[in-house]
């Protein structure tokens, strides 16, 4: 176990080896407290490509999981994107293959596919624009079409269609092990316990969860929406790693979770360990061949330029 002073020693090399790298380190809400704070930048998928996309610095340390460090890459090809535990990938962006998204595709002629950022950069390749959790109804609603494909989450699929009901959208059956997870009874419990609490649910759960929602929100957005409310209590209904940005953006405010706690295997893999490690030996490069990149790079630009 890393105790404090272990801790304090860690922070200090991670910091003077970003210096000495000319590395900005980029963090998402899910990762462990102590990942956040040694972190230039933390914030949701939107937020953390937009800094990819907008940075001086020549080295990106990514702790995050695979498709998102794949993002930065897309959209910063000339940097060297790093990740301190390659080995994190999202189960859900495993869900669809790019064979499988041009069969979609070829289901449907002349249909659209919109695809979640979580997804592998070949399936954005094929795929006409990416979106994020923050952004998805805006986006479907740019394109002007009466039909889109979305992959590869149902859930999010399903609060979009909601949104924006003038669009038919056809799902990929994708989903988020951590948020499809969440029963209705549990989130009733975690209300019943804190009845002046503002139920805050992440997209990526099922639609009975999310009709439970005062406010559906990407991770940033929750982080915003619990600065600005009124409410001091919030009923969180993502991956547990947002209560300590939570904490900290609203001291004095009080965040519940429910149980059974929601836990992303993944975003725990990365340690402020990896995070040294990565920085000394510059190791966990990630890498898009530029065929890809350059197709991916059109569908992901195409949603930072919508929002
Ligand atoms: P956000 O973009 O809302 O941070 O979500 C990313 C994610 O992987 C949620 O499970
Ligand atoms: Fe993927 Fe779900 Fe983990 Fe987000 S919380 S990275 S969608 S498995």
């Amino acid at each position: 176990m890393t105790g404090r002073s272990d801790i304090s020693g860690l922070v200090d090399e991670i910091r003077r080896l970003a210096a000495e790298r000319g590395a900005v380190i980029l963090a998402h809400n899910y990762q462990r407290p102590e990942v956040q704070d040694v972190a230039d930048f933390v914030g949701d998928s939107l937020g953390l490509s937009r800094q990819a996309a907008g940075t001086d610095a020549e080295v990106i340390v990514f702790a995050g999981v695979h498709f998102m460090a794949e993002t930065a890459k897309i959209l910063a090809p000339d940097k060297t994107v790093l990740m301190p535990e390659p080995a994190a990938g999202c189960p859900m962006a495993d869900m669809i293959t790019a064979e499988q998204a041009m069969a979609f595709k070829a289901e449907h002629p002349g249909v659209p596919l919109v695809t979640y950022v979580n997804s592998s950069a070949e399936v954005k390749a094929v795929s006409e624009v990416c979106c994020t959790s923050a952004n998805a109804p805006e986006v479907v609603r740019s394109l002007g079409v009466e039909r889109v494909l979305f992959a590869p989450d149902r859930n999010l699929a399903a609060w979009v269609a909601a949104q924006v009901p003038e669009v038919e959208i056809i799902p990929w059956d994708g989903f988020c092990p951590t948020h499809d997870r969440v029963q209705v009874e549990a989130v009733e419990e975690a209300a019943r316990e804190h009845p002046d609490a503002e139920v805050l649910v992440h997209p990526e759960c099922r639609p009975e969860v999310v009709a439970l929602a005062d406010a559906v929100l990407s991770t940033s957005g929750m982080l915003r929406h619990a600065v600005a409310s009124d409410a001091e209590e919030f009923v969180v209904v993502t991956e547990e790693g947002l209560m300590h940005g939570l904490e900290k953006a609203a001291p004095g405010k009080r965040f519940f979770g429910v149980c059974p706690p929601m836990l992303c295997p993944s975003m725990k893999l990365t340690t402020l360990e990896k995070v040294c490690d990565c920085l000394l030996q510059m190791s966990g490069e990630v890498r898009v061949p530029d065929d890809v990149r350059a197709r991916a790079h059109a569908a992901v630009e195409r949603m930072i330029a919508i929002g």
